[in-house]
């Protein structure tokens, strides 16, 4: 497995390849690996002939009350799961090669952004689409993976390469979860034993919803208790849990068109989002 440190290394490695004819796909992630990001990988495989995956953990996409310094850092473990999983490249580059002195450029997506996690992490869309035209123009790989797990921030990156012409093809992948319903995260480190157990609820009571509002229930009201009993479960605060139209994530209160339940809550010190199909 190559390492790349450098925007210039990247390039050089994935222009080399491209000249060769191979097809060249890339995972960004901000370590911390599990399995969720090893299927995103599995997932640019069968479309392309070399994976990339990049390790950064972008400090603009973090508020100044998160939890970017406590943010769980592991990159020997993490390039030893990238060369097993048969990683071609990994790319990890410093703060400073990043965004070095004098950086200046904000890239901000409306509409997509707003709303959901955009209300209640004010510039982090911004940090994310910022960082990911980056990874892209730097890298220019035919394709990128990004997991539904994050589905507001799947639309975001959808609308931004739209929007500016980046040559990239995105891919989105299913949220792969622990056998009892919880999606896998690097944040589920934070969570203690007796946390650790009332977490899946968010995922059943997303299921539960979800399935209400296909019976022809209103969106609002199914959320609302859905909401109380997450509360009931034990977790702290609901920062929201919403029904949205599922590619402009408009609010809608009874889905004609595919429709994508969502939710944020806190559970402890930790903050736990997840989302699922309506059908
Ligand atoms: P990170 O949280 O490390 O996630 C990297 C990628 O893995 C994202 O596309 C995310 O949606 C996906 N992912 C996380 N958990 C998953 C799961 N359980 N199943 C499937 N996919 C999962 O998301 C980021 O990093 C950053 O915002 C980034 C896009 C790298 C920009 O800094």
């Amino acid at each position: 497995m190559l390492i790349a440190a450098s925007p210039a290394e990247l390039r050089a490695s994935v222009s080399a390849w491209q000249k060769e004819g191979l097809k060249v796909g890339l995972v960004p992630t901000m370590g911390a690996l599990h399995e969720g990001h090893l299927s995103l990988l599995a997932k640019v495989r069968e479309q392309a002939d070399r994976v990339v995956v990049s390790i950064f953990v972008n400090p603009t996409q973090f508020g100044p009350n998160e939890d970017f310094s406590r943010y769980p850092r592991q990159e020997e473990a993490d390039i030893s799961l990238l060369k097993q999983a048969g990683c071609d490249l990994a790319y990890l580059p410093t703060v400073a090669a990043m965004y070095p002195q004098g950086f200046s450029t904000t890239i901000s997506v409306s509409g997509v952004s707003e709303g959901l996690c955009g209300n209640c992490r004010p510039g982090h869309f911004s940090g994310v689409a910022t960082v990911v035209a980056k990874l892209l123009l730097q890298g220019l790989p035919d394709l990128a993976v990004f997991g539904e797990k994050d589905y507001q921030q799947l639309q975001v990156i959808k609308r931004l390469v739209l929007d500016l012409d980046i040559p990239v093809r995105i891919l989105g992948a299913p949220t792969l979860r622990e056998a009892d319903g919880l999606a896998k995260s690097s944040r589920n480190a934070y969570l203690t034993p007796e946390e650790r157990k009332v977490a899946p609820s968010l995922y059943r009571l997303l299921f539960e919803a979800a399935k209400r509002v296909q019976a022809g229930e209103a969106a609002s009201l199914a959320c609302f208790e859905a909401a109380k009993a997450l509360i009931e479960a034990g977790f702290a605060k609901i920062d929201y849990l919403e029904v949205r139209d599922a590619d402009s994530l408009a609010p809608v209160e009874h889905p004609k068109a595919p429709a994508r339940i969502l939710g944020a809550a806190w559970l402890g010190r930790t903050r736990l989002i997840d989302n699922l199909p309506l059908t």
